[in-house]
This record gives structure tokens, sequence and C-alpha cells, in this order.
């Protein structure tokens, strides 16, 4: 396994993997890895075949935090990553710094202008943009041919999704289901920082969602993810919603699939989740039948 920190060493690097007729993957992450990253890495090592490339970047994007004591705080722990990189059978690690990354007098940023509005696009202005510059970089620098994302983020997915369509960006966006603890908790970096108790506390958060969905109407859903969440004195609601699955506009009826949404505090530490709410009344698509 290769690691390069620069983009000169990592179109380098590059070459040597060129003879190979295979696709090159991309999974860009901010490192601290944990076992839902490592999910993402399996699906680019089999979306890559034998003879592709797997290619992971491990980059704390400075221009996607609205918080500067959020951004030192993120955790570093390089040595293992690259470990658990090299476990994954990754070919190759860019793990540029700051500088390595963005000019001193940069003036040029991706804007993705309706997705992007709401949740936490609203929560921390200037997120979004921050995310479609670096990774839209990434795409560049490495040349993918396809690319891995986490569901669990899902708004983050949707918006690079939009970016790759309407700027005609040649990588193929793959999709990874959330990885959760035993108890529920959606794996995360950030959830490294949570205290003993808060830890103990946090798998609310999946619960009243998870239990919330399989109600049927908009007012309830929300009253009663609110209500379980905001029990607890530890945390603090950010947001929460229930939105359009594809528009990601909030909604007052449940005519289509529709995402219920929540961000939260605990302390410093800021947590999101989803689960994605059907009505019982949606009409679920048949499979076509084959001919006898
Ligand atoms: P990061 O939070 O490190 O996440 C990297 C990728 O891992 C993202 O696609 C995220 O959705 C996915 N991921 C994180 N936790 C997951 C879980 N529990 N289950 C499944 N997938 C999970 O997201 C970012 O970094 C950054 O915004 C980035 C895209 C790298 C741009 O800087």
């Amino acid at each position: 396994m290769n690691v390069v920190a620069t983009g000169a060493e990592l179109r380098e690097a590059l070459l040597d993997c060129a003879g190979s007729d295979g696709r090159r993957v991309l999974v860009p992450t901010m490192g601290a890895l944990h076992p839902g990253h490592l999910e993402l890495l399996k699906r680019a090592r089999e979306a890559a075949g034998p003879a592709g490339t797997v290619v992971v970047s491990i980059f704390v994007n400075p221009i996607q935090f609205d918080r500067s004591a959020d951004l030192e705080a993120y955790p570093r722990p390089m040595e293992s990553d690259l470990a658990k990189c090299h476990a994954a059978g990754v070919d190759l690690v860019f793990t540029p710094d700051s500088a390595a990354m963005y000019h001193h007098d940069r003036s040029v940023m991706v804007t993705e202008s309706l997705l992007s509005h709401g949740l936490c696009g609203a929560a921390r202005p200037g997120h979004f943009d921050g995310v479609c510059t670096v990774v839209l970089k990434l795409f560049l620098l490495s040349g993918c041919h396809a690319a891995v994302f986490g569901a669990k983020d899902f708004q983050q997915v949707a918006i690079i999704r939009r970016m790759v369509r309407d700027l005609d960006v040649p990588v193929e966006i793959l999709e990874c289901p959330t990885v959760r603890e035993s108890d529920g908790l959606a794996m995360s970096s950030r959830n490294l920082r949570l205290t003993a108790r808060q830890r103990a506390d946090a798998p609310r958060i999946h619960r009243a969602l998870a239990a919330a969905a399989k109600l049927h109407d908009v007012a309830e859903i929300l009253a009663a993810a609110t209500m379980e969440i905001a029990a607890s004195p530890m945390l603090r609601i950010d947001y929460l919603a229930l939105v359009d699955a594809e528009t990601l506009v909030p909604v007052t009826a449940l005519a289509r699939p529709a995402v219920l949404a929540t961000a939260v505090f605990y302390g410093e530490v800021r947590l999101i989740d989803h689960v994605v709410v059907r009505s019982g009344k949606l009409k679920i698509r048949e499979p076509a039948k084959k001919p006898d």
C-alpha cells in the first residue's frame, strides 16, 4: 500500500497503477476510521475488482467546518487508520494537509443551491460548499471512475449526486447503508468524543426515529420523535425534520417516501441520524413478471 501526501505524489503513484485495466474507485474520508468506513472500503474493493485500484483519502477538510473547536477536536489517529486501510486491501492512501489541498488565495467554490438549503445545510452555513469543493477536487486529483459514500450522511450523498449530474462529472456514485453499533447508534468518528454517560444515552436517537417512523401521520411522527429525544436532559436538538426523500423539502403529508432526520448536540459533539419513512398507504412497485 502506497501513502502519498501531495497531488503531485498522487499523480505519480497513480501512473504505477495505470497499466491495469481495472476501475479506480475512491473512498473520501476524514479518517478516524470505524466499521462504517470499513464497509465503504470493502465495497470499493469489490467495485474495483482485483485488477482495479482502491484509493482512500484521509483529509480533515477545514473548509467544511463551521466551528473551529469542532475542527480542532476532530480525532486524527493516522497510524491506526493506515493499518485499517492496509488490512482492507487498499492500494493507495492520499493524506494531504491543508496547504497541499488549498492555495492560500483560493477563490473558487462549488455551491449546490437547492438540496443544501435545509437540515445540515441550514444548521451549518457553508458546510456543503466545503464538501462539494473538496469532493470535486478529490475526484479530479484521483481521476476515479467511481466513488463510495455512506447513506448515513444522506443529504451529503444527495448533494454529491446532484453535483455530479449538473456538472457532468464522469464518476459513478456508489452508496453503502448506515452501519450501527449493536445498540442502534449510528457509527461516527464523533462518537469517540462522547462521555460514558452521553454514549449510554445516545441510542435514544435511533430508537426514537425508528419508533416514530412506524406512525402514519406527519404531525404524530414529528411529535413522537421529538418527545423521545428531548426526554434526555443531556442533549439539545439542532433540528428534527420530515423531508421528501428526493427533494429534501419538509413534507406535510406522506404521499411519497420521506426521511425523518435529526441532528443533536451532546455538549459540543454534534451527531446526525435518519430513517426512511414509508407510509403504509404507499404503493410498493411490484417487480415486473417474467413471461412463462
Ligand atoms: P467522514 O465523516 O469521514 O465519512 C466518510 C464516509 O463514510 C462518508 O461517505 C460517510 O457517509 C461514511 N460513513 C460515516 N459513518 C458511516 C456509517 N456509520 N455507516 C456508513 N457509512 C458511514 O463524510 C465525510 O467524511 C466528509 O464530508 C467527506 C465526504 C470525506 C468530505 O470531506
